[in-house]
């Protein structure tokens, strides 16, 4: 097992997490470990895909790769209006949600091989998943890697001007005892275009709605002439061919 993988675990192991994905509810938190508490906004990930979301979702060009997909609102909505879309989560209830609203969904971690990669014409990291293991630099050369040249990286940023890594645990509760922790990064705007710059990427848009911040990246390398993820080239079986609820879980 990579460290990547070992990262990514207490995830997919989160029971708050599951439980609060089964309920769709509430309350849930990302607690560091000296008690300082951030919200998760699980009611918002388990409805529908907001008008925050659907503006999102208007500036994806071409198929669509969601990374943290959770419980897929945002596959949802893309299937929903016949795009090409898959989500990817180390969460088995996160993916199995996905599925279920007729989105395309593997239990993967992003930094396991996954279909089309640098093929991808958009990626998303949203609700700040650009803080996925810990190491925004290791996070976003891999999304470089996946997205295919001059396609479009759109990453959800905290609305305030932060960079910090730390270890977190997820929590239902802020009494509850220490339980296994991961790393995890907050990046506001300013630390993600110089993260960014450093993987080769260049921002194209900036835009703020809802109280929720975004930055719109490319590659630098503007040859679209590769072949888009639905290429019979890259189909595998793994890959999703249209919005279908028959697209099964698969396990990594
Ligand atoms: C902050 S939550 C965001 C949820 C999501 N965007 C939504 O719409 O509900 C982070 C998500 O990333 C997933 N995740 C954590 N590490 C991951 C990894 N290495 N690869 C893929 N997904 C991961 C978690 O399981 C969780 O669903």
């Amino acid at each position: 097992m990579s460290p990547r993988t070992t990262d990514m675990a207490p995830w997919a192991a989160a029971d708050p997490y599951t439980a609060a994905l089964r309920t769709g509810t509430g309350p849930l938190f990302l607690r560091r470990s000296d008690g300082w508490l951030l919200p998760l906004d699980i009611e918002r990930w388990c409805a529908r895909a907001d008008a925050v979301d659907r503006d999102v979702l208007d500036r994806c060009e071409g198929a669509v790769l969601d990374v943290g997909c959770g419980p897929g609102r945002l596959v949802a909505e893309l299937a929903a209006r016949g795009r090409t879309v898959l989500g990817i989560d180390v969460s088995a209830t996160a993916v199995e949600r996905t599925t279920s609203l007729g989105g395309p969904a593997l239990l993967r971690s992003v930094f396991e091989a996954l279909p089309g990669e640098g093929r991808w014409p958009t990626v998303l990291l949203m609700d700040g998943n650009v803080g996925i293991g810990g190491d925004p630099r290791a996070l976003l050369a891999r999304a470089a890697q996946l997205v295919c040249p001059g396609g479009t990286l759109i990453v959800e940023t905290e609305p305030v001007d932060v960079d910090e890594r730390a270890q977190v645990e997820v929590t239902d509760a802020p009494g509850r005892p220490p339980g296994r922790s991961f790393p995890w990064a907050r990046l506001g705007a300013p630390a993600l275009l110089r993260y960014a710059k450093r993987a080769g990427l260049r921002a194209t848009a900036q835009w703020d709605a809802g109280g929720r911040r975004f930055v719109s990246l490319s590659t630098r390398n503007a040859n679209r002439s590769a072949d888009p993820p639905k290429s019979p080239a890259v189909i595998s079986s793994q890959w999703p061919r249209n919005a279908s609820a028959e697209w099964p879980v698969v396990r990594a």
